[in-house]
């Protein structure tokens, strides 16, 4: 064995306003992959993240909650790391960039830069929002396009005709924070000079640290020239006040990669690893991010830049990974496909979702589809119906004849030999990132030992007499190929290999550990490692995510904007017609009960003075049945009769508020009697 490397790898901080989903787990899974694969080579490896917390969004999120930003990145920090355990992401640290140690690195990186000179001094004009009393970043302006005329769209670009632009191009703008007419007002911000770094930077993809499809965007960027960074942005802002610049913060790009190192030294504090081995300027331990496509530039060019300023060493690779879309379209909110992880996990098992992934992905920057009905057939037929398959055909006979028990000696040891030594192909294409091509090696071998299991067909032989020692070594032969296959399979499906070690009675394996055959060994009794993906429950997923984005829609918008109005603007006028066509009643809620299997609904009976109807409302977060019995209420009393999965609808009760328990049954006052009509 070669010497341990030293490997320290990183996922993209996923932003501590929102939650975790299928999309991001395409990364965590991916990079979680990679690290488990070199750890079980026996590598000194080091995987690390962190909630990328400051900015923008996130204090306009926490004030519209009435909270402090501390209180919501906590919160989500809690969630975010329930959801990554969940899906069994192995971080050996999981920080924040709001942290002690983050100010510290994001510090030394920008004194160090500033004395060699790569930071300067302008005063520049920006959007500012006089209502607000601040700076508003693009995406916080919409007006109309100043190419094509498009309506409501954002300070940067229009996403009807793909202009590009800038704030102060836009007609009729408005902040989306307050609703004001934005003005031009003056600021001093503080910039990097990227263009100092142009030689590092080519030479540093000249060697091979970057992807192909990155390096000829790369070229590009460096044709297109390397402008001045903007790393500044005025307070009211949640971050880091720049030490020597009162009332500026770190604008959130700078100090997230930072976060990096942040979450790294904070792991070292907890440990005693050495943290210079691994950042120094002349470190040889190997340094890797993995990240979204989206995010290049910030990884490629900011990043390595701002650690060569600051004397660090750069990184050994960025890897990029393209975007998922789920039924070959963009996550949809609409059609239930944006998936939270949350919901997933309500509904199927996070190993579905690994193998899934991994069976995609590859090394290359291109785009991977989640296609549900591909989803459930890969996984029932290659994880259930090969690789557990085997050891099922085997066990019992193990257990039942034997003793569980396996052979001296293996039927076939030459098979046994072929697996092993598939080995050293399938680590080249996890090494590569080519998680895809080793699924398919690996399942090819499952194949041949399901074909080995059929000729012999040890259910045959277990029927004749005097062929015991046969079917005793057939059996022991199949659960070591099993076996053999677990452990290439471990860094995908963690949770599987460990109720297999279970199973074997095995210590924990490693990429060598199944070098030689399980003989002579006792093993335990065999449970089901995996059942089948029940398409049934992949529908209900989808019905659940639909459900839950609405709540969330509420949520964020409010969150956005600060005002609710602001990004939850009132829905197109209707005429005094429509509105005289609702037929507003005052009703009684004469009972309200729990629905069996609703998350969200109650069912009530209104009373409307004589008439009784049934209603589901979603408003069971807010109140319990019992509070609500007696109390009255408006109802829409003409609206049709719609079919839910839990009964018939007749109408609707209004209610107002953001969601969640705070959501207001209107309560007309003292005097009004069931029937009343309400205009
Ligand atoms: N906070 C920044 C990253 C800072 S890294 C110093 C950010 N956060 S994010 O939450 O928007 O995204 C986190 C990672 O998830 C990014 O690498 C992003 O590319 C990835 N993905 C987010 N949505 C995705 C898909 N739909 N598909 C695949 N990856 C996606 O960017
Ligand atoms: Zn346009």
């Amino acid at each position: 064995m070669p010497d341990p490397r030293k490997i320290l790898i990183t996922s993209a901080l996923p932003y501590a306003n929102g939650s975790i989903h299928l999309g991001h787990l395409v990364e965590y899974i991916q990079t979680d992959i990679w690290s488990r694969f070199q750890k079980l080579r026996g590598h000194e490896c080091y995987y690390v993240c962190a909630d990328d917390a400051h900015g923008t969004p996130i204090m306009l999120r926490a004030r519209a909650e009435g909270i402090e930003p501390e209180e919501l990145i906590e919160r989500v920090w809690q969630e975010h790391t329930e959801d990554f355990a969940s899906f069994a992401i192995g971080f050996d640290n999981y920080h924040s960039t709001h942290s002690a140690e983050n100010r510290v690195c994001a510090t030394t990186i920008y004194e160090r830069n500033r004395d060699a000179g790569h930071i300067v001094r302008r005063t520049i004009s920006q959007a500012y929002d006089p209502e607000a009393e601040m700076f508003l970043p693009d995406r916080f302006i919409k007006g109309t396009c100043p190419r094509c005329g498009a309506e409501d769209q954002y300070g940067d670009n229009c996403e009807v005709c793909g202009a590009t632009y800038s704030p102060t191009e836009l007609k009729n703008p408005v902040s989306v924070v307050s609703g004001a007419t934005p003005v031009e007002r003056d600021s001093e911000h503080l910039f990097f000079k990227l263009g100092n770094f142009e030689n590092v930077l080519r030479d540093w993809h000249k060697a091979g640290h970057v992807q192909a499809e990155v390096a000829n965007k790369l070229n590009e960027w460096f044709e297109a020239g390397l402008n001045d960074w903007d790393i500044s942005r005025d307070a009211p802002y949640f971050g880091f006040e720049i030490p020597d610049a009162e009332g500026k913060y770190f604008y959130v790009w700078l100090d997230a990669p930072i976060g990096y190192m942040a979450s790294f030294r904070h792991f070292c504090d907890r440990t005693g690893v050495d943290f210079d081995t691994f950042w120094n300027a002349d470190s040889t331990a190997e340094l890797y991010h993995f990240i979204g496509k989206d995010i290049v530039y910030f990884h490629a060019l900011f990043w390595p830049a701002m650690l060569h300023g600051a004397g660090f060493r750069k990184p050994s690779g960025v890897y990029a990974h393209g975007f998922l879309t789920v039924d070959g379209a963009k996550m949809s909110k609409s059609r239930g496909t944006f998936i939270k992880a949350r919901t997933y996990l309500r509904h199927l098992d996070p190993e579905y979702l690994r193998y899934y992934f991994a069976a995609k992905l590859s090394s290359r920057v291109d785009d991977l589809d989640l296609n549900l009905d591909d989803f459930a057939q890969r996984v029932n037929s290659d994880l259930v119906g090969k690789v557990v398959n085997i050891a099922s055909r085997c066990a019992g006979f193990i257990k039942k004849r034997f003793d569980g028990k396996l052979s001296d000696a293996l039927d076939r040891p030459a098979l046994f030999d072929t697996f092993v030594k598939a080995g050293e192909e399938i680590a080249d294409l996890y090494e590569q990132r080519e998680f895809g091509r080793a699924v398919r090696e690996i399942m090819a071998l499952a194949d041949l030992a399901n074909q080995y299991i059929d000729d012999k067909a040890p259910w045959v032989i277990a029927k004749e007499e005097g062929r015991d020692t046969e079917l005793h070594a057939v059996c022991s032969q199949g659960i070591n190929l099993f076996r053999v296959l677990i452990g290439y399979l471990k860094p995908i499906l963690p949770r599987m290999a460990e109720q297999s070690e279970a199973f074997l009675n095995v210590e924990p394996m490693t990429w060598d550990s199944q070098a030689e055959p399980l003989l002579n060994h006792g093993i335990n009794k065999f449970k089901p490692l995996m059942t089948r993906v029940d398409k049934d429950k992949i529908a209900a997923m989808i019905e659940d995510s639909k459900e839950d984005l609405a709540a969330e829609a509420k949520a964020t918008t409010q969150a956005a904007a600060g005002s609710p109005l602001a990004k939850d603007p009132i829905a197109a006028t209707i005429e005094y017609d429509d509105f005289a066509k609702l037929d507003l009643r005052v009703v009684r809620i004469a009972k309200a009960e729990h629905v069996d299997g609703a998350d969200k609904l109650l069912r009530l009976t209104l009373d409307l003075g004589g008439e009784t109807r049934n209603v589901f409302a979603g408003i069971k977060s807010a109140y319990k049945p019992e509070d609500l019995e007696g109390k009255l209420t408006v109802m829409v009393a003409n609206l049709a009769p719609r079919k839910m999965k839990f009964g018939v609808s007749e109408g609707m009760v209004l209610a107002a508020g953001p969601g969640g328990k705070d959501l207001f049954v209107l309560n007309p006052d003292d005097g009004a009697q069931p029937g009343m009509k309400v205009k």
